[in-house]
């Protein structure tokens, strides 16, 4: 589905806006938020509000069309790490692109890269479903992933806090496949697995909903455009909201408009702090935890000093060929 061809119901979005400022109360997202995604209370903000002009604000560069420039930052990672096989659908090699490689957007190499980093690590659900929430999933680029990769296997739920991103993430998900069913608090759907594999809502309307049942809790790009209070509130919840063993993945920045501080809960076992080829100039790790029983704070410490040094170090491989190759590092 082509982002720019998405509606602007502006019934719909008045409606989110009402409910955000009568009931998001703490969960009122960080004023850089408010001013791109709709919500502000200040005329100014208010006017820079730009429906038409969201691609930005969610994937940034990656809206981008590929070229074997940008293509390169991420080829031999991805290709070493998809076990999945995903690459192999685009590409014979870096330079030898298969006809559906043409569509693609820098964010969709993200894509990629996510399946491959959480996927490793989910275990067979003790039921039928595997459970997955998302905070902040944008216009649903990650939900899309999976709910095609694992059809009729997965159910979705896409918590957000700012108007146009849960508007907008309801129409692209339809669209991308009229047979998913579509749950949306806006429609007055209930939360419920029988009736909807994708679930959308803000964060205020899920209370006590879900506690202790899902595999799998994603945050991508997400948490570092928050305050300290949220993301505080976002790691407590995901804890809450995992069973035992479930998976943490989150993909930040820690140079971004969040500076605060990380209180993972210490019972979160660090499996992956690594860079990715989001981190070519960025402090961009990609972290999986597991939530686990007992502490975990020495591992995690360490992991947190071995990404450091990969950080520091091993980028430096890449960006020594990109130079030599004059390509622009972005
Ligand atoms: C940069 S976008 C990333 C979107 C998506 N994760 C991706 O990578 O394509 C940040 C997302 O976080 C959401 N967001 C911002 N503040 C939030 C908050 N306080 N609570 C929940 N979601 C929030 C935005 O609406 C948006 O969907």
């Amino acid at each position: 589905v082509d982002l720019s061809t998405l509606f602007f119901d502006e019934r719909l979005f008045n409606l989110i806006v009402d409910d955000l400022r009568n009931n998001s109360n703490q969960h009122r997202p960080a004023d850089v938020w408010l001013e791109a995604g709709g919500g502000a209370d200040d005329p100014a903000a208010v006017g820079q509000f730009a429906s038409e002009n969201l691609i930005a604000p969610w994937v940034g560069f990656g809206a981008s069309e590929i070229t074997p420039e940008s293509l390169y930052w991420y080829y031999q990672y991805l290709a070493d790490i998809d076990a999945i096989g995903l690459m192999e659908s685009y590409f014979e090699s870096e330079s030898r692109w298969k006809p559906a490689a043409h569509a693609l957007s820098v964010a969709d190499l993200g894509t990629i890269l996510d399946v491959n980093l959480i996927c490793p690590f989910i275990r067979e659900p003790a039921r039928e479903q595997l459970h997955i929430i998302e905070v902040g999933g944008g216009y649903g680029r990650l939900a899309e992933a999976f709910l095609n990769l694992f059809e009729g296997k997965v159910k979705y739920l896409l918590v957000d806090a700012v108007p146009s991103s849960l508007m907008y993430a309801r129409e692209y998900l339809s669209r991308c496949n009229p047979d998913w069913r579509i749950g949306f608090s806006y429609d007055n759907d209930p939360l419920d697995w029988e009736r909807f594999d994708c679930y959308i809502a803000p964060i205020w309307a899920l209370g006590e909903l879900g506690v202790g049942d899902f595999d799998v809790a994603v945050n991508v790009q997400g948490m570092q455009e928050m305050d300290q209070h949220h993301v505080d509130f976002y790691l407590n919840w995901f804890d809450a909201v995992l069973r035992e063993e479930g998976i943490i993945y989150l993909c930040n920045r820690r140079d971004h408009v969040f500076r605060g501080e990380w209180r993972f809960p210490n019972h979160w076992e660090c499996l992956l702090k690594t860079i990715t080829p989001r981190s070519w100039t960025r402090d961009f790790p990609a972290e999986v935890y597991r939530k686990g029983v007992g502490t975990f704070a020495s591992e995690n410490n360490l992991r947190e000093v071995m990404y450091r040094h990969e950080r520091d170090y091993m980028r430096q491989g890449v960006r020594t060929e990109g130079e030599r190759r004059q390509y622009r590092v972005y």
